[in-house]
């Protein structure tokens, strides 16, 4: 069993530590390095930021890049958490016909907004090997991060926008 994120105040506090500690985009990189470290079940950790209409790519951890840079808002997973402006959690990628591929040992996924003033400013997007390997567990614990990171992700947008490559925090 994955361990699960349950009120993980240790893990939200060192989120807290590497944001006191670093700045921008490396922050956001060092950020999903770490939960991606943290969590088994965290197999490929990104943050996109909006612009416009398309999610850009702006800090990931994981085995492998992804193809998917930039996403239209109206595509994809990550595209209907935007939209939406709400948590999606795929159980099984195989049965979402809106689901872009980028791994092939993908199974679900977990896409939760990072909100400024209420809008969505970004999203964090992990992706899991397992069937079901997110719950609402995850989402709280995601939010939490989201909010932590929200600031930043607002500061960093322009850079990003204006064709910055993403930050790799780590396989
Ligand atoms: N699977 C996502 C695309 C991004 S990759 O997971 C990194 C989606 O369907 O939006």
């Amino acid at each position: 069993m994955p361990v699960r994120p349950v009120q993980s105040t240790p893990s939200l506090l060192q989120v807290d530590s590497i944001l006191s500690h670093l700045t921008g985009i490396d922050a956001l990189g060092e950020v999903c390095r770490f939960i991606r470290h943290e969590f088994h079940h965290y197999r490929w950790v990104g943050i996109y930021l909006v612009d416009g209409e398309t999610l850009r790519l702006a800090a990931w951890a994981g085995p492998q890049a992804t193809e998917h840079l930039t996403i239209p808002v109206g595509q994809g997973i990550c595209g209907r958490a935007a939209r939406e402006n709400r948590t999606v959690i795929v159980d099984d990628v195989r049965s979402a016909p809106e689901y872009l591929a980028c791994f092939l040992e993908t199974r679900s996924e977990i896409v939760v907004p990072i909100r400024a003033a209420g809008a969505v400013v970004g999203e964090i997007d992990i992706d899991g090997n397992e069937v079901k390997a997110y719950d609402a567990s995850d989402d709280r614990f995601l939010r939490a991060v989201a909010d932590r990171v929200a600031a930043l992700a607002v500061q960093v947008q322009p850079e990003i926008v204006a064709g910055r490559p993403p930050h790799r925090g780590g396989g």
